[in-house]
Formats: C-alpha cells, sequence, structure tokens
C-alpha cells in the first residue's frame, strides 16, 4: 500500500510537512475507535498521540465544555480568575506528590509549558543569588516541543536536524536506555554511568551556568517508554541537589496516569522541583498544560516583582480548556481509570511480548502503564538496529493505517540514528477485546512490511 491508495482532500491549509502526501479526514470518534468521512473505522493504539485517556465523544465532557463557553468564555487573568481553573489548580496540585505541597499554573500546550518551565527555573536562580546559571541540560533520546527553546531542550536528532534553527546553549547528557546501552555497559555494574553524567555535564559546563534539567520519567516518542533503571532518579536527584539545580520532571506524556501513577517519576523515589504536564490533562478535548511548582519554588516567587510573568500568555489558564480538563479529571477518578490503566497496560505488555516470542523482528517490549514500547531490530543477540535506509517503522504505520490500526514510530532507538520504535498508548478505556485486536493488527502489520521489505526469509 501507498499515499496514493488513501483518500485525497483538497486543501489549503498550509500544512509544513510533507506535501506530496495525501490525508485522512477524520471524522468522528467513538471511545478508543475514529472514523473517517469514508466510514472506515480505525483502532486508535496511540490515543492521537498519547493524548486520549477517557476515549472520544464523552458527552459529560462536551456538556462541561458548552456550560462554561456560554457561561464565561474568556478571561484575562490581569483582572480574573475562574472557577474551573480554581478548581483544577486543586485537583492537579492534590495530585501532585505531597512533597511538593505544589501550586499549580497553567498553559496552553506542551512546548509553552517546557517554557515555562525553563522561564521559573532561571527567574528562581535569579532570585536565591545565582544570576549567571542559565543553562538547562537536557538529555538525548528526548523531545520537548516546537518553540526555540524547547527545540534546543530536544534531543532528538531527527527533529534537531531538520530544523536548521539558531538553538541556545543547552547541553545534553546520555539517555538511560539500558537495551542500547550509550556506554555498552550493563546494569548493575554500570554504576549508573548516565546519572553520573550529569554530574560530569555540570562540572564542565561550571556550575554557576547551570539552573536544572529536565527529563521525561519514562521516555516517549523520542524512545518510546524507554524506563530506566533503578537508583536513576535517586541518583539524578541527589546530584541535583548537590549542585543546587532545579529537577524538572517533563510529563507531557507520562502526567495523569498514563503509566499507571498519577506521575510517572512516582514510581522512583525522587520528588521534582516542577512537574510539566499537558497531553493526558484534558484528554484532547481542549488544549492545556500544568505546572506544578514545589514550594521551595513558588515561594520564591511570592508578592516578588517577578509574580506572574511566565505564565502570562493570553490563552493560558483559559476557562473552557480547564472545564473540559476539570470534567475528564472527574471522569477518570469516578470510573479509576488510572488503575485501570495499569492493569490493562500489564495485559497488553505481556500480549506484545507473547507476540515478540514468535516475531523476531521485535527485540524488546518495554513501558509502564499503557505507555508501551517495541523496539525492531535486525539481530536480537546483539541488539542490532537495521539501517535508517529501510525504512522499517514507516512502513509498519503505513500498512497498519491501511488495516485500521492507528500506531505511531519513529527512527533513531538504536544508534540515534538508525533504529525503530513504536510507542503504544492508547485511551485508558480499552478493554481486552480490544487489546488482542490492537495485537492482531500489530502481528500482521510487520508481517506485511516484512514481505513489501523483502526481510522474510531472514528473519523468520
Ligand atoms: C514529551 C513531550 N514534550 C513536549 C511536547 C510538546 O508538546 P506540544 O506539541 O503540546 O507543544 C510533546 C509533544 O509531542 C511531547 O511528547
Amino acid at each position: 500500500m501507498n499515499d496514493t491508495d488513501l483518500p485525497t482532500t483538497p486543501s489549503h491549509l498550509f500544512r509544513v510537512v510533507d506535501w506530496t502526501k495525501s490525508f485522512l479526514t477524520a471524522d468522528y470518534g467513538e471511545g478508543v475507535y475514529l472514523y473517517d468521512t469514508d466510514g472506515k473505522r480505525y483502532l486508535d493504539a496511540i490515543g492521537g498521540t498519547h493524548v486520549i485517556t477517557v476515549g472520544y465523544g464523552v458527552e459529560e465532557i462536551a456538556d462541561a465544555i458548552a456550560e462554561q463557553a456560554r457561561k464565561a468564555c474568556f478571561v484575562h487573568k490581569a483582572h480574573f480568575t475562574s472557577e474551573p481553573q480554581e478548581h483544577l489548580a486543586t485537583v492537579v496540585a492534590e495530585m501532585s506528590p505531597p512533597e511538593m505541597d505544589a501550586r499549580v499554573c497553567f498553559a496552553t500546550g506542551g512546548s509553552t509549558a517546557n517554557e515555562v518551565a525553563i522561564q521559573m527555573a532561571q527567574y528562581y536562580q535569579v532570585e536565591t543569588g545565582h544570576p549567571g546559571r542559565r543553562k538547562i541540560i537536557a538529555r538525548w533520546h528526548s523531545y520537548h516541543g516546537r518553540t526555540i527553546a524547547t527545540l534546543s531542550l530536544s534531543g532528538n536528532l531527527f527533529v534537531r536536524r531538520n530544523m536548521p534553527l539558531s538553538q541556545l546553549d543547552f547541553p545534553h547528557i546520555q539517555a538511560p536506555h539500558c537495551y542500547q546501552c550509550p556506554y555498552q555497559l550493563s546494569y548493575p555494574d554500570c554504576g549508573l554511568a548516565c546519572a553520573n553524567e550529569l554530574a560530569t555535564t555540570i562540572e564542565q559546563e561550571g556550575p554557576d551556568s547551570v539552573a536544572a534539567f529536565i527529563a521525561e520519567p519514562i521516555i516517549g516518542g523520542a524512545g518510546s517508554a524507554i524506563v530506566p533503571p533503578p537508583g536513576y532518579y535517586e541518583k539524578i536527584r541527589e546530584i541535583c541537589d548537590f549542585y543546587q539545580i532545579l529537577f524538572i520532571s517533563e510529563e507531557v506524556i507520562t502526567g495523569f496516569g498514563r503509566t499507571g501513577k498519577n506521575f510517572g517519576i512516582e514510581h522512583w523515589n525522587a520528588v521534582p522541583d516542577i512537574i510539566t504536564s499537558s497531553k493526558t490533562l484534558s484528554s484532547g478535548y481542549a488544549p492545556i498544560a500544568s505546572i506544578s511548582v514545589h514550594k521551595k519554588v513558588w515561594e520564591t516567587f511570592m508578592g516578588g516583582k517577578r509574580s506572574g510573568i511566565p505564565t502570562f500568555m493570553t490563552y493560558s489558564g483559559h476557562p473552557i480548556s480547564c472545564a473540559a480538563a476539570l470534567a475528564v479529571q472527574n471522569y477518570i477518578a469516578k470510573h479509576q481509570l488510572i488503575n485501570r490503566c495499569e492493569m490493562m497496560g500489564k495485559y497488553l505488555k505481556e500480549a506484545i511480548q507473547k507476540l515478540a516470542e514468535r516475531e523476531s523482528l521485535i527485540g524488546d517490549v518495554r513501558g509502564k502503564g499503557l505507555l508501551i514500547g517495541v523496539e525492531f531490530v535486525q539481530n536480537r543477540e546483539t541488539h542490532q538496529p537495521f539501517p535508517r535506509a529501510t525504512k522499517l517503522v514507516g512502513n509498519i504505520v503505513q500498512v497498519a493505517l491501511g488495516q485500521g490500526l492507528i500506531l505511531r514510530g519513529q527512527p533513531g532507538t538504536g544508534t540515534s540514528v538508525d533504529g525503530d520504535h513504536i510507542l503504544i498508548s492508547p485511551p485508558f478505556i480499552i478493554n481486552k477485546a480490544q487489546c488482542d485486536e490492537l495485537v492482531e493488527i500489530l502481528a500482521s502489520s510487520i508481517k506485511q512490511a516484512k514481505s513489501m521489505l523483502n526481510l522474510s526469509a531472514a528473519h523468520e
């Protein structure tokens, strides 16, 4: 199957992506399924890129949005707050790790939330007497957004190389990717070399030039659910404390239950100073992001000359978005969907692991809750990836779409250039039969892609 088999839509939309590609037009969604305008049904295995949690078409969320639109579609923060914003701040603060004693502010999406966090960390350093501390250290195999600052943080080589833009001086350290260890070491003998690299990098950059370290607790799209080994974030926290730099837990994907806990960082014993979160907060019903701020940080802003500056964007804390997110979080609590996420995540991961027993291209199945990564390799002993030119993952995703399964894959988990992986993150409401359907189509898509690429004989 190729792009030309898909229905075409004449469009005046300026898509700054592949001009030659035709796009499907989505019509409506129901539960875990999305329907196009030709009536074809797709199982959304990625929840619209790790966004949808409660499913498509939930009436009570649509009602909450409509009600707020009728009441007050917008209020400006110079004069007003709104009831949904206040309630949502309480909900998010109570969901954040209790040790943070968090206060919460809002942004419009993942990129702007991370922008707020960067600025907050830099302001914090100024307010605590370290005005030279401006750099934010990030990791390779990461993605943090599309603004200049968040692109500069992003360690995904494809994103960086496709964006020949000016970049800020933000250093990167290796990701904790044990399956393809950048040091060719094994845990625990490695002594957490990847975490210790943070200390080395701070020393090399100059401790008085660094404001914060940012990391996705479980790496999302740029690494497909890479889970660091035990002790990793405890070590990171120790290093941040030693050098008095902030630890930003970037939970744009892992926040609000996707990994089976409120926030992904809670799988380790490390309390962050700032948590940014977005996609899962409103399950895609309206654009919004949250920033949970530790008492040690929010106290430095209280009554000071900096109050409010980083979050002063017109649409941050938009009342309709807050009403949508509030309704989503109430729905998740009422139906205990975070527990379900953990339970269904185990079921789905086991099913994909069973598939891996008979599908030799699958090298690693990993993740927590309903954030599951699959890494493809050409040699399961050595973990050797396919070269980029094979375009394995692109073919699997394209075949799956034709078979009614929405997947998303990226290159680069192996050597940062070679390697193929997909990140599976269906809505929390997925049931066992739908998990089985997902795995069945995934299996047949891999098989078909293999035969299209003439890999079948070598990789039975
Ligand atoms: C981990 C992570 N951080 C940040 C972002 C950027 O979020 P947004 O596209 O809402 O600006 C994304 C988006 O995919 C993401 O996956």
